[in-house]
């Protein structure tokens, strides 16, 4: 390749990274709010609670979409009920999957053509990859976009730091185990050193409900997390107990807040939407130009 195949090249790439940086803006310009979920460990209840709450904010009639940014484990699809389902392609780009109260989810797993193929993927590819996930579908306009993400502080919500430098916030799921405690601080201190900023803790799994007796048993010494928002300075959301039938409704493909809605699990759901929302307009009046 001589010298002036070179620079074409690279003004190519250049002029693509713009294009691609143009489009990432309009669209996200067109979504209100984003809120990314995140934990310091796996198996926490992020994507549950990533889905309930976006059902929640949807039963407030807002618009909603979900973005299932965990690419090596999505399991956004099979929580919703839309495992094999295919993203729609057109030249605008690809359309969201349509879930369940009209929530606009995309996954990974919508562009793969088996349910069991492993996505194997560094670095950078995740980046391309999350960045495609956010700026090549037709969202179209959303109150809110929750971002579902996979455990820990690695390449996917460094990249969703990254690439969405206006996000509200995250909501850091822990919990109340010292196990836990211990992981959390490490999502708190990786969450200000990206400056994003952090709506609030949430615990899960905190106490277990009877349901003959309706009883709270601590099963894991619930309260931790409140104690830790507390120490680390952070607003705590709320803690949601333990109910056997949250997993019951994840393997069904059913949202939890719409099938019990009366349930302990179902109404601290609704006061933490509460707080997120006045979070939302807090943030909204502070990020307004001044008049
Ligand atoms: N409050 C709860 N009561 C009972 N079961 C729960 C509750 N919250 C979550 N679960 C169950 O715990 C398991 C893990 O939840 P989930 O997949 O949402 O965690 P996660 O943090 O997203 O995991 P990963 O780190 O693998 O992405 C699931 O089987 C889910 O149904
Ligand atoms: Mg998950």
């Amino acid at each position: 390749m001589n010298e002036a195949e070179n620079s074409d090249l690279t003004e190519t790439f250049m002029n693509r990274m713009r294009e691609q940086q143009e489009l990432l803006r309009y669209r996200m310009k067109q979504i209100k709010h984003k809120i990314a979920v995140i934990s310091g460990k796996g198996g926490v209840g992020k994507s549950t609670i990533t889905v309930n709450l976006a059902a929640a904010f949807a039963m407030l009639g807002k618009q909603v979409g979900i973005l299932d940014a965990d690419l090596h484990g999505p399991s956004v699809p099979r929580l919703l009920g839309l495992a094999g389902q295919q993203a729609r392609v057109g030249p605008p780009g690809a359309f969201p999957v349509k879930g369940p109260l009209g929530m606009k989810v995309i996954s990974i797993d919508f562009f793969l053509s088996e349910e069991h193929t492993p996505t194997i993927w560094r670095g950078p590819l995740k980046m391309t990859a999350i960045r495609q996930l956010l700026s090549d579908i037709v969202w179209g306009e959303l109150d809110v976009l929750f971002i579902d993400l996979p455990p820990g502080t690695g390449d996917e919500p460094l990249s969703i730091a990254q690439l969405l430098p206006d996000i509200n916030g995250v909501i850091i799921v822990t919990m109340p185990s010292e196990l836990s405690r211990a992981v959390v601080n490490k999502a708190i201190t990786f969450a200000r050193r990206l400056r994003l900023p952090i709506i609030g803790i949430v615990e899960n799994m905190s106490g277990f409900v009877c349901p003959k007796c309706g009883e709270k048993i601590d099963i894991f010494q619930s309260g931790g997390g409140k104690k830790l928002a507390e120490e680390a300075g952070v607003p705590f959301l709320g803690s949601i107990p333990l109910d056997p039938r949250v997993s019951m409704d994840s393997d069904k493909g059913a949202l939890f807040v719409v099938e019990h809605a009366d349930s302990p699990v179902a109404k601290a759901f609704s006061k933490i939407v509460k707080k997120v929302e006045v979070y939302l307009k807090e943030n909204e009046k502070s990020s307004a130009p001044p008049k």
